[in-house]
């Protein structure tokens, strides 16, 4: 569990000074997951992730996950032996009676929307990698992680692929990092390539509101791939990491109105979702695997 491998953490740290350890910053969550756990143990209120949240109605997270062998884990999963998650959508994922929507989505455990995950400085990690298996339909647009307001008003980042609604997308098949909707400003983009994660780090300046995009994939270090812009990060909230599938043709409130094919089985991987306290410059870009 988080707290344990914290500890271990500190242990280490304390027995070899004076090695330059990955992820020695203090964790705000921790969504990564332990080797021994299966998807039924998210089905029950746990340390990790939310177990009622975002999830079709009448499903349980058992049927939304699956856990992937230690082996295929991400930058920040490979050390310490631990286990991505995919996040899957069918055409039960109708949450909320949102009918034009299929959703599935993972919210840390501890993120209740008014917790300090959303202030001061803090640098989230995620990274995602396709599942060829139970590929997206790009003619869509998909939201994969996003931070969203305490009163639900708006996101202040965005991560999508597929084709943006209300855009002209000149390659759906690309991952592109938007910062507040209000403002709709496209703060990073890059090919989603498959047979690789995608590591990104967002290092958020809540006081300052600025946003600055770390990127590598596979297990290559992060590096800096824009400045400390300005983007709207006030409102707090909640960060979602999963699948958010939104209609074609839709008028009005298309979580009402639009189409949604049929007979769907799509998913998402994630690996090395994890908030470390960035507000002393601490900030994780190297895994520490030779
Ligand atoms: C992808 O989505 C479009 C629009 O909803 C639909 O017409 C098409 O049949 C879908 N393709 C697949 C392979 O499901």
């Amino acid at each position: 569990m988080p707290s344990l491998r914290f500890f271990c953490g500190l242990l280490i740290t304390l027995l070899w000074p004076l090695q330059a350890l990955a992820q020695e910053c203090t964790l705000q969550f921790d969504g990564r997951i332990d080797a021994d756990l299966t998807a039924a143990d998210f089905n029950d209120a746990n340390d990790i992730f939310s177990n009622q949240f975002v999830i079709g109605q009448g499903l349980a997270f058992s049927q939304a996950l699956r856990l992937l062998p230690a082996a295929a884990g991400s930058l920040f999963d490979i050390e310490g032996g631990l286990e991505p998650v995919q996040v899957l959508i069918s055409d039960d994922s109708i949450f909320n009676n949102q009918l034009a929507f299929r959703r599935a989505e993972l919210i840390p455990a501890s993120n209740d929307g008014a917790d300090a995950s959303t202030q001061g400085v803090k640098t989230l990690h995620f990274s995602v990698l396709k599942d060829l298996q139970r590929p997206l339909n790009l003619s869509h647009e998909y939201q994969l992680v996003f931070l969203e307001s305490a009163d639900f008003s708006t996101n202040q980042f965005v991560l999508k692929t597929g084709t943006i609604l209300g855009q002209d997308t000149a390659d759906p098949d690309t991952l592109q990092l938007f910062g507040n909707v209000n403002d709709g400003q496209l703060l990073f983009s890059t090919a989603f390539t498959p047979g690789v994660f995608h590591n990104f780090a967002l290092l958020l300046d809540f006081d300052a509101s600025t946003t600055q995009v770390f990127f590598s994939t596979a297990n290559d270090d992060l590096v800096q791939v824009t400045e400390a812009l300005q983007n709207d990060l006030s409102g707090q909230g909640q960060f979602h990491f999963g699948v958010l599938k939104k209609p074609v043709n839709g008028v009005g409130d298309i979580t009402q109105n639009g189409d949604q094919p049929d007979g769907i089985n799509e998913g998402i991987i994630f690996g090395g979702v994890f908030q470390e306290d960035s507000s002393d410059g601490c900030m994780s870009l190297t895994a520490n695997v030779e």
